[in-house]
């Protein structure tokens, strides 16, 4: 490590933070340096034990290289994973195509009209998240790619230390965001799966089918499961099968 890296200490420390929150006391978000009035006002479907658990995990994967998301939409996660990242010095790519998923889709149950452009016909989640980047002070720090997953992975040729998928969830969808990103995670390195549900009746299957299929192919040991955020470490010397290999 050069001598002008500064040196990370992780300072999660669930006892501590809980007194703390309980003194109401906000010094965990000032611990992560999120704006907690911002992380309120953004949109999105992360649980904030699980945002936690993504900016523990960038934070530690972060001085191994950059980390990766799959769906951004406003932004909310990529708050958590991007203060991580500015923190231990890395960076960090944000994938969506910002039309929006199935289940977001006009009619749907989670449309939001005010994520509507009348103009293009489209759901457009891209003005929010660069506010929300913008509002955090991380645009030197995320990357935003407006595009498919897997069009942005076609000649990626990065290793990443952190993936997290919350991208569409049709199996399809999270089968190819597996796929096409999990032989890019250098050995050592997270693989997080979000919306997990063992119990099919409270979610949708296709996120749990993929997490299983990550701890079958023997590649991944499983680290911690928060609420349905599933966090996976590739086992260091777990050779990486050429089909999934695809830099
Ligand atoms: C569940 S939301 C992500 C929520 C976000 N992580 C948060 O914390 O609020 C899913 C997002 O994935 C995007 N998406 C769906 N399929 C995609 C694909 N194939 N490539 C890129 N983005 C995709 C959608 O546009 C949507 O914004």
């Amino acid at each position: 490590m050069s001598s002008t890296t500064p040196s990370v200490t992780l300072d999660y420390q669930p006892e501590v933070i809980d007194a703390q929150l309980d003194a109401g006391n906000d010094i965990y978000c000032r611990n992560m340096d999120i704006d907690q009035k911002l992380l309120d006002s953004v949109k999105g479907f992360l649980d904030e034990d699980e945002g936690r658990c993504l900016y523990e995990m960038a934070l530690q994967a972060g001085r191994m290289g950059p980390c990766l998301e799959i769906g951004s939409y406003c932004g909310k996660s990529t708050l958590y994973l991007g203060a991580a990242c500015r923190k231990s010095c890395s960076i960090l790519f944000s994938i969506d195509h910002h039309r929006g998923s199935e289940e977001q889709q006009p009619g749907e149950e989670y449309f939001e009209p005010g994520l509507f452009d009348p103009q293009s016909g489209h759901l457009d989640t891209f003005r929010e998240f660069r506010k929300t980047i913008a509002s955090a002070g991380l645009e030197d720090t995320v990357v935003p790619i407006v595009c498919r997953s897997e069009v942005a992975a076609r000649r990626w040729a990065t290793p990443l230390s952190l993936v997290f998928i919350d991208g569409g969830h049709a199996l399809e969808t999270v089968f190819t965001d597996y796929n096409v990103w999990v032989g890019h995670i250098v050995s050592g390195g997270y693989l997080l799966v979000h919306d997990i549900f063992a119990d099919p009746a409270r979610g949708g299957q296709a996120p749990f089918q993929i997490y299983n299929l990550a701890l079958a192919s023997g590649l991944f040991r499983e680290v911690d499961t928060v609420k349905t955020l599933g966090v996976l470490q590739r086992r260091p010397g777990a050779e990486m099968p050429a089909i999934l290999a695809n830099i």
